[in-house]
This record gives C-alpha cells, structure tokens and sequence, in this order.
C-alpha cells in the first residue's frame, strides 16, 4: 500500500498553522487518562477508542488543556490543587483538567438525561426515552459546571473549545453567552434521529438552542446532519441553508458538516503483527479449542443498540438451517459491560444470557460449543489476536452511529482475509460496501450471510477486504481529526482570523 494521506505528523503540523495563538480546549464527559489506586500505588491506563486516539495527539502538538469528568478512583489524589495534571503521564505535554460530580450530578446528568433520555432518542432501537424533569434539570446545571471551568481555564484569552457529544449539548451556547469570542465547535458522536422522533423530547428547543452556539457542528454522516437542520427549522424556526449546510440562529450561524470517524489504521495494522499477536493467537487457539474450526467474531460494549440478541438468534438459525457446520463453526462474542446501572442494559444482560442458553442448549455437542461469551474487559493483545483468528467479524447494530469495530477489523487484516458482516444500519455501512450487508432483524437472511462469509472463497475475500483497507486506510482518524479542526478555526464567523506561516 502506498503512503496514507493523513499521518499524525501531518495532523500535528497543521494543528501548529491553524491555531495561532489561540489556546485549544477540549471538553468530553470521558477523560482520555484515568486513574485508579491498585495495591496502593497510583496508577493510570488511557481510555480506548477513537476520541483518545484522534483527539490525543492533536492536544500533545498544542499543548492545550483537557477537560473532563475525573471517573476514576485515583483521579482526586492525581490532580493538583487547581485539579490539573499533565499528561500523557510518562512525557507530559498537555493539561487534563478534571471537573468533579456528585454521585447525584452523575446519575442525573450522566445515567439520567444523557443516557436514559438522550441515548434511546438518537438510537433507533425501541427503547423507550425517559424524560425525568430532575434528571434534566441536572444536566443542564452539569453543563454550568462545565462552562465555569472552561472559563477559569481559558481566562480571557483567545480561545478554540472542542466539545464532544452528547452529554454537553448546551455548553457552547453558555460560552458563547459568556465571551463571543471564543471559537466553538461540536462533534456529535452518536445519530441525531428524524424530525418525528426528535420532537418527543419536552426540551428539544433548549439543546437545539445549545448546540447552535457552535461555529461548527459535526455527526458522522449526511442524514443526520439533515436530520439535524429539518428539527432546527421546524422545531426553533432556524434559518436554514441547505445548499451550505448552514443554520443561522439568533442571526448567527453554524456550519453542520459531516466527518466520518475513523481508526488509526497504520497503528492498528501495525500492532496485529507483533509477536505478541501470534502467541496470543496460539495461546487461544489452543486453550478454547478452537484449531481447525471456522471462527465467528463480535466485539461490543454491551448495549441495546449492537443488535446482540438479534445476533444470537441468526446464528441459532444459521446451525438450523446448515446443520453441516454444526461443531465445525464457533462465534466468540466479546464484550465489555457498560452503564450497568440502568435498567435498559440488566434487562440485555439477562436477555442475552437467555439468548445463549437457547442456542448453546440445543446445538452443544460433548467437545463442541456454538457460541464462546466473554463479557469481560478483555486485554488489547486478546482482541486484537481474535480479530486475526477470526473468518469473519459481525457488526450487527440496530443503530449506530459510526461503528468503530467494523474498522479496527478490516484495519488489522494485514494478511487481506476475513469478512465483514456489517448491518445497514451504521455509519460504516457507508464506506465500508465490501462487506457482506445484512439487515439484523432479518433473522433468515443474518443466517443466510455468515454461511455466505463461511464458504466466500479466498480470492473473493481478499478482493474485497483490500478494497476496504484502502477505504480505512485513506480516510483514517487523522483525517478525521484535520478536517474537523480546519473547519471549526476557518468557520464562517472566523474567516478574518489570521493564520500563522508554516
Ligand atoms: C458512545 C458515545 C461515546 C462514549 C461511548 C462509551 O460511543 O458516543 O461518547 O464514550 O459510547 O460510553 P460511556 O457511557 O461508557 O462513556
């Protein structure tokens, strides 16, 4: 493969042009470092996923500050006493700033308002929004909070602030409330759903208000941006230009533009080669059993919008229908458990559990099992081993906002195997079309599709995953990154704002 557009360095060099002397702040419920107490001793690990692993190296180039909700049970002993600390903690070069809840502030504004109410509205998964007045009235003042230390952080001076999803809808138009000064840009990192849907929720004006004191708005793809001005013009009677993807309100405007995110495919691709891979390989190979047999993947937070019980159930019926594969084909379903104290996801938990007992009790053999669950956080090394293991990988969200772990599967294929089953329904779908394509609730034709991975030939396979690895590898995390950050420093309120000389 030839030289990807986007590197990490090419980001950071234009990070340095376009920021000026601005200051660059980026605000996120996560924080990218956490720290927790083990035996004693003060210890951090960096949080997974794509927002660390774009957002990351762009704060290391500016030397910016981080904000973020401090989760971890180390993080208050971490911080100093203007609760900062400089990271990355082994070769500092930027500053986490961390922001403090109370256990009520997070089960309002975090459990509550972002993801029993927010959470279900975006995600087409038929799960009922719950719209508490407490819970929203929490997040709104959980929003404050966050505003206030923004603007002790950035002091009066020139300043860019990032914000990330869905948690902190109204903060950019409380900053921009405070100083109009300050350049202000979103990513939202999950669907914004339809019109219809969206004017359920009873303070949709308040956050459409909020997100509109953005200069920039990004989703991850065109309908929702759609989605997004339709609720703006109808439900705020915002101005709307569609041929510019702009929003004016309040006579101010904001740019809504989608932005794909991505993996860091060099990385990924890289890493799924080192020996550790191998061994791992060998080690799970051997202690599940698993030599000689055709392997099925999933890898999910689990959540009620992966479609993991729709899953199941496919595979259930694909051993029905193609008894021939019956102790020939495993599925490792991997997963890491995930807001535990919401009802939505114990009642998923127990659901798949039945799911599994259903479909291992009727197919089990004595030295053969359909389907391996392994609902624990699982090591680095183990998932990137299973996704080389792997035949095929499913990706079977009910919805989805982008779907990152159809793209950490195609980027660690450096061997160019493996096949993609990826629902319709997600954001990758619309880049990655080389993957088998398979509507979740479609129970007969989920089945149809893995016997379709199962039996593609090889040179089928492998026509079709390089062609997705050149997608993934063109438009990577960085691309990702420099396109957003472009566009929120050069945005319509700010095209006189001086640009420094390379
Ligand atoms: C979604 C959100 C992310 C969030 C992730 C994990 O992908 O868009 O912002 O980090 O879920 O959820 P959690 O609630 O554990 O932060």
């Amino acid at each position: 493969m030839g030289e990807p557009t986007w590197t990490r360095e090419k980001l950071q060099r234009l990070v340095y042009r376009e920021i000026g002397d601005y200051q660059l702040i980026v605000v996120s419920n996560r924080q990218p470092y956490v720290h927790e107490m083990v035996e004693g001793k003060l210890s951090y690990t960096s949080t997974a996923g794509g927002l660390t692993t774009a957002i990351d190296p762009l704060m290391q180039e500016c030397g910016g500050t981080w904000v973020a909700y401090g989760g971890g049970k180390g993080d208050s002993i971490a911080v100093d006493a203007n609760n900062r600390i400089q990271v990355p903690p082994d070769d500092p070069s930027y500053t986490l700033r961390l922001v403090w809840l109370t256990e009520q502030e997070e089960q309002g504004y975090y459990a509550g308002f972002s993801n029993e109410g927010l959470w279900p509205l975006c995600h087409n998964a038929f799960i009922e929004p719950t719209f508490q007045l407490s819970d929203w009235e929490t997040y709104k003042s959980v929003n404050n909070v966050f505003a206030e230390q923004v603007l002790d952080e950035i002091d009066g001076r020139p300043a860019a602030v990032f914000t990330q999803d869905y948690h902190l809808a109204l903060l950019p138009r409380l900053l921009r409330e405070a100083d109009p000064d300050i350049i202000t840009g979103q990513f939202w990192h999950i669907p914004w759903p339809t019109y219809e849907i969206f004017r359920i929720c009873p303070w949709g004006e308040e956050l459409l208000d909020g997100l509109l004191g953005n200069d920039l708005l990004g989703f991850h793809i065109g309908d929702h941006c759609d989605n997004f001005m339709e609720a703006a013009g109808r439900v705020l009677g915002s101005q709307v230009h569609d041929e510019y993807n702009l929003v004016y309100q309040r006579e101010e405007p904001t740019l809504v533009r989608p932005f794909p995110i991505s993996v860091d495919f060099e990385q990924i691709n890289q890493e799924s080669q080192s020996p550790e891979v191998t061994e791992e390989m060998d080690r799970l190979i051997e202690e599940l059993n698993l030599g000689g047999k055709v392997i099925g993947l999933g890898i999910d937070r689990i959540d009620y919008t992966k479609g993991i019980p729709h899953r199941i159930r496919a595979i259930g019926r694909f051993f029905e229908k193609y008894p021939e594969y019956i102790g020939q084909v495993v599925f490792v379903q991997a997963g890491v458990m995930s807001r535990a104290n919401i009802h939505a996801y114990q009642q998923l938990s127990d659901q798949i559990n039945v799911e599994l007992e259903s479909v291992n009790g009727r197919f089990c053999t004595d030295d053969w099992q359909p389907i391996l669950y392994l609902p624990d956080d699982l090591p680095a090394v183990t998932l990137a081993a299973f996704r080389r293991i792997a035949r095929f990988c499913v990706v079977s969200s009910l919805h989805d906002g982008m779907n990152l772990v159809a793209k950490e599967y195609v980027a660690s294929r450096f061997d160019e195997d493996g096949v993609l089953i990826l629902s319709p329904f997600t954001g990758s779908a619309h880049e990655l079309t080389d993957s088998v394509i398979v509507n979740p609730y479609a129970t007969e034709d989920f089945a149809t599709a893995i016997c379709e991975a199962v039996e593609m030939p090889y040179e089928m396979r492998r026509e079709r995953m390089k062609r997705m690895r050149g997608v993934v590898e063109e438009n990577n995390i960085y691309m990702w990154a420099a396109r957003l950050f472009v566009d929120m420093m050069q945005g319509t309120r700010r095209s006189h704002r001086p640009i420094r000389s390379p």
